[in-house]
């Protein structure tokens, strides 16, 4: 059975992270979404929000094999929890690939029995991420292109919160 993990801080999960998780479950028998807690990125929705949020959007999006989890620590110790050996990453714009080749080869040499599968974004998601689409958001831009209304709707009531 192939287990493989795709990572990040989902803050919020849009259209691009969408293709990745679509395409990546055509090729493992379980692909797990591991949120990163990821303080460091001072994400605008908590780790059980991203959570509900994404779990809602896998039964919307009625993917069988897909599974949602939170982790904290090292991506490496919760793949071995979670008996997956395969890491996989989207890879946008030529500018990714110094950033995710450096991550590969760290996490191989922290585990080796970690192989990172990088998958091409589609022409048309290359130049998302969410800090660009919480940005268009907070300047009343229409954000319903990058990601699904359910969750853009969710996005603004936030940003409207924490402004005051
Ligand atoms: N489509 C759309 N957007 C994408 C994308 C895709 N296919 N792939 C990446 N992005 C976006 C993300 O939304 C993110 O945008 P943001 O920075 O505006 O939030 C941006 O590209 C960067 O993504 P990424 O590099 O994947 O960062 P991340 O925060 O999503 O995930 C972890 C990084 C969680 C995988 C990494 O920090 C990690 O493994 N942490 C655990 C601790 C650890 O093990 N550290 C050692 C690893 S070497």
């Amino acid at each position: 059975m192939i287990v493989a993990i795709f990572p990040g801080t989902f803050d919020p999960i849009t259209f691009g992270h969408l293709d990745i998780i679509s395409r990546a479950s055509k090729i493992v028998d379980k692909l797990i979404i591991g949120i990163a807690v990821n303080d460091r990125k001072n994400p605008i929705f908590t780790s059980e929000e991203r959570l509900q949020i994404i779990r809602n959007q896998l039964k919307v999006s009625n993917f069988q094999n897909v599974e949602v989890k939170i982790f904290n620590g090292l991506l490496v110790d919760f793949m071995k929890r979670e008996n997956a050996k395969i890491n996989i990453r989207g890879l946008r714009v030529a500018s990714d690939f110094t950033y995710e080749f450096q991550m590969s080869c760290i996490n191989k040499k922290l585990d080796e029995n970690v192989e990172t599968v990088f998958l091409a974004a589609l022409e048309g998601n290359q130049f998302i991420s969410s800090t660009f689409v919480k940005e268009i958001a907070l300047l009343g831009g229409d954000i319903e292109k990058f990601l699904p209304s359910e969750i853009a709707r969710l996005l603004i009531t936030k940003l409207n919160q924490t402004k005051h």
